[in-house]
């Protein structure tokens, strides 16, 4: 008997041992969606997006729901992240979990070779190549020649006419671009290229649509032409056996484990991808820059005295500017950066989970698209006090990890960014050092085309001093 007492015993304690671990394990919580609204059947909430400034509706958004939401815009379910860790998540640190995703007619018309369309061992090895084209040693060498085009450039501003300032540094990053691509291009190329990229850059943003005569069909005709430019340009480069450092010498060079060297749309796609990333990119930033300087006179005077007692120490401009010299600009360096910040030229990115993919008790869909919003983060309070007002000295103590990526951040991170901004400090140098200029018009709105510019472009009318210091002419 009392040994079925100790047999019935132990059954209860095994029991009760087994049930209460039973209770500690926790039951697991079935991940849940985000919050947020999908909008109406098909097409969510596309019109509100595109009906007010897109980052009104993510600041809403924002407001309404949390850092982490959910919507349904242009056809996808997405979840939007306004959090800096969350971002990381996707960009970083499970990079692997997310594909990057563009409509079909943006590959079509870029060339789906090109790298940003890509990920795992093809988008890492195009990479490196661009990357190393792209290289603080690679690009320091193109300084005198970015100077050149600089003051060419705003040369030819130089008159009684109001110019677009947003049309005018798209040519200038255009130069650079083309420079970094090719080095020393010949002219006629350089002149066939800038035509026929016009004509796919203005169809980029249009209706896909054939239909002959449609901006997008003759898009896609000069994104052909192009192609056969790139291959004559190619085949003389390889007449001449070339072994240049720039970034069609990297592409035309590479070889992989098996000695297999790339295809020559491959080379193509990446070149005219590098071209379409450097351009309205650059270009809105300068605007940009170029406006934040002119509304604020003390700033100006203090950018202008910083790159005069460079201009001086180079004989009044007589020498080309150094390496050392465009990295040692710290004012204008954080009025770039507070540029970057404010505008946020690049508002998010896209993603799209290739598995479901749990993120701190969320579950966000396979298939579903994922963005990062960076200008959310940039104008988040707690990282970037009183974040509408423009303010370079806030970038004298470097922002906490994360919060700031106008780059981007992980393995598609921009590798462009010290080539923006050596251009950008390059044309700031002589702009303050050699010209003046006064926006025309009192309108204070922004575009969208798709990256935010002031409206209409900035326009604007520049002159050249006609000496260094004290002829600031009568206008300034
Ligand atoms: C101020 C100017 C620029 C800004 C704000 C900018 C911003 C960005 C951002 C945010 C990305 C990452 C996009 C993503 O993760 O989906 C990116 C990627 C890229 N950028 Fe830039 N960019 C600039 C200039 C340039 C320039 C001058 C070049 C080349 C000469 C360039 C080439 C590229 C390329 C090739 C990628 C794709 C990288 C990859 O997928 O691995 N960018 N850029």
């Amino acid at each position: 008997m009392p040994n079925t007492f100790a047999l019935i015993f132990l059954i209860l304690a095994i029991l009760s041992y087994f049930s209460s671990k039973k209770q500690k394990r926790k039951p697991k919580q079935k991940a849940m969606l985000p919050p947020g609204s999908m909008g109406w059947p098909y097409i969510g909430e596309t019109l509100q997006l595109y009906s007010q400034n897109p980052n009104e509706f993510f600041a809403k958004k924002q407001k309404r729901y949390g850092e982490i939401f959910k919507t349904h815009i242009l056809g996808c379910p997405c979840v939007m992240l306004a959090n800096p860790e969350a971002a990381r998540f996707v960009l970083v640190t499970q990079a692997h979990l997310f594909k990057p995703t563009y409509p079909k007619s943006k590959e079509k018309m870029i060339g789906p070779s090109a790298l940003f369309f890509h990920q795992g061992d093809y988008h890492t090895r195009l990479r490196k190549l661009v990357q190393s084209s792209l290289s603080p040693e690679a690009i320091r060498k193109l300084i005198p020649d970015i100077e050149d085009i600089a003051i060419s450039a705003m040369e030819s501003w130089a008159s009684d006419q109001v110019i677009n300032t947003f049309n005018e540094m798209k040519k200038f990053a255009f130069e650079v671009g083309i420079l970094s691509v090719f080095g020393h291009l010949d002219g006629k190329y350089r002149e066939e290229l800038k035509e026929k990229y016009c004509i796919v850059d203005k169809g980029y943003n249009s209706f896909p649509t054939n239909f002959p005569g449609t901006a997008y069909s003759k898009a896609i005709m000069a994104r052909k032409r192009l192609t056969q430019v790139l291959s004559e340009i190619i085949c003389e480069r390889k007449e001449k056996r070339l072994l240049e450092k720039d970034l069609l010498g990297h592409l035309l060079n590479f070889k992989d484990e098996r000695g297999q060297a790339l295809a020559e749309d491959q080379i193509a796609d990446n070149i005219i991808g590098v071209l379409f990333a450097a351009q309205d990119t650059t270009a809105s930033v300068l605007t940009w820059v170029v406006k934040y300087l002119h509304d604020d006179k003390k700033l100006l005077e203090a950018v202008k005295a910083e790159q005069t007692a460079i201009h001086e120490s180079n004989d009044r401009g007589n020498r080309p500017l150094t390496w050392a010299q465009t990295r040692n600009m710290p004012l204008t360096h954080r009025v770039i950066l507070e540029s970057l910040r404010m505008a946020s030229i690049i508002s998010f990115t896209f993603r799209e989970a290739v598995i479901d993919v749990e993120y701190e008790g969320y579950i966000i869909p396979k298939g579903w698209k994922v963005m990062p919003l960076f200008r959310n983060i940039h104008h988040n309070p707690e990282f970037f006090p009183d974040p509408k007002h423009f303010d370079p000295s806030r970038f004298e103590v470097a922002p906490k990890p994360s919060t700031f990526m106008p780059f981007g951040n992980g393995v598609h991170a921009c590798p462009g960014n010290e080539l923006a901004k050596l251009e950008i400090l390059i044309l700031v140098h002589h702009l303050v050092t050699k010209f003046r200029w006064e926006v025309v018009g009192s309108q204070s709105g922004v575009e969208y085309g798709p990256f935010p510019v002031p409206q209409q472009g900035l326009p604007a009318k520049f002159w050249k001093l006609s000496a260094p210091k004290n002829c600031e002419s009568s206008r300034s």
